[in-house]
């Protein structure tokens, strides 16, 4: 089983991310043929600063190397180090239904949400997003892909666009699955809505420790006195996100203090900061041995690029003989 996922490089990584993304990826490593790439090509869609891109680039595979993913068990590389990509995505767009794009949600949400003026910023880029994550999937033979439910429509698409080009040129493409995890689909934020860098609600995974307390301090909760009993514990959010950083046993033993009554929102609070540090305290030990090492990301890259190429290139033949292109 080939499992193949890409992670836009767009800056500090959140527990939502964490627990949402990168966690489910890392476990996936087990179960078959990891394939997961930084998708910078995508990134060139909402962000122009070539600095930006390289730095964000290098703090994800950073934050990935860090948090358990293996290179020797996993094939990691950066999107643009293969770019037969593009060219897949050319032959994918000429069998693709302009409708097909024009329903797409990322699509109609970002133009729902323009600011006046900015039309400017839909890009064709964006519009045809779907075509390029389909690339990626279908040029290594993906069989399952993990991702959030907001990427489920993108799934279906490159369902539909690999049935349509094999149904014109041959079965030229394997047909991949969504794999999504509904137990961990949304992290809440500090405000209570989606944790997301857009609503600026974030808790970020390795931050140092004085701005982690700022952020979790600033938890949204209501006004009810420590001595007041809270039947709703489990709704509160310093308890939904101590529930994944701390052993279970911990956890519940919180809530049903709260729930009793005696207990602060503030001791949750404290009880939260101190599981979410040491939680990720290997791993901000780790990250940090090997950033001191300025050759040791790139030569991970590296090394998944030319695996990964490996096996695109068989690909990129085969669909390019099947459409009668070169000789
Ligand atoms: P953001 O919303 O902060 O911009 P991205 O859209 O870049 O995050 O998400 C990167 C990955 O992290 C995606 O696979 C997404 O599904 C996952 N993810 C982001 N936020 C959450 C969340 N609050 N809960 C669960 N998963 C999340
Ligand atoms: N669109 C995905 C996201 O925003 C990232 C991505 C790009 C991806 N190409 C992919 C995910 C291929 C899975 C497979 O999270």
């Amino acid at each position: 089983m080939r499992i193949l996922t890409g992670i836009q490089p767009s800056g500090v990584l959140h527990l939502g991310n964490y627990f949402g993304a990168m966690l489910p990826a890392i476990e996936l490593q087990q179960q078959g043929e990891a394939f997961y790439f930084i998708a910078d090509y995508h990134s060139m869609t909402s962000l122009t600063d070539p600095a930006r891109r390289r730095e964000y680039t290098r703090d994800v595979a950073l934050d990935f190397l860090a948090c358990g993913l293996d290179p020797k068990r996993c094939i990691f590389w950066r999107q643009s180090d293969v770019p037969a990509v593009t060219e897949l995505s050319w032959l994918l767009s000429t069998v693709t239904p302009m409708g097909l794009l024009e329903r797409a949600h990322s699509y109609k949400d970002k133009m729902a949400n323009l600011a006046e003026g900015d039309i400017e910023k839909v890009n064709h880029g964006l519009f045809a997003y779907p075509v390029l994550m389909a690339a990626d999937i279908l040029l290594f033979d993906s069989n399952v892909v993990p991702v959030g439910r907001d990427q489920k429509q993108h799934l279906e698409m490159t369902r539909d666009i690999a049935g349509k080009f094999n149904t014109l040129y041959g079965e030229v493409f394997v047909i991949p699955e969504p794999r999504i995890r509904e137990s961990v689909a949304v992290v809440p934020g500090t405000d209570g809505r989606k944790m997301s860098k857009s609503y600026g609600n974030t808790i970020e995974i390795f931050t140092d420790e004085k701005s982690l307390k700022k952020k979790i301090m600033a938890i949204k909760t209501d006004s009810r006195l420590p001595a007041e009993p809270k039947p709703d514990a489990d709704q509160n959010i310093a308890i939904q996100l101590l529930k994944l950083v701390a052993p279970a046993e911990v956890a519940s033993d919180m809530e049903n203090r709260l729930r009793a009554g005696g207990t602060g929102y503030g001791d949750v609070k404290k009880a939260l900061l101190e599981h979410c540090w040491s939680y990720f305290a290997a791993a901000r030990q780790r990250r940090a041995e090997l950033a001191a090492d300025p050759g040791y990301v790139e030569s991970v890259l590296a090394e998944g690029a030319a695996r990964a190429e490996a096996v695109a290139s068989r690909v990129i033949a085969r669909a390019r003989s099947a459409c009668g292109l070169g000789k």
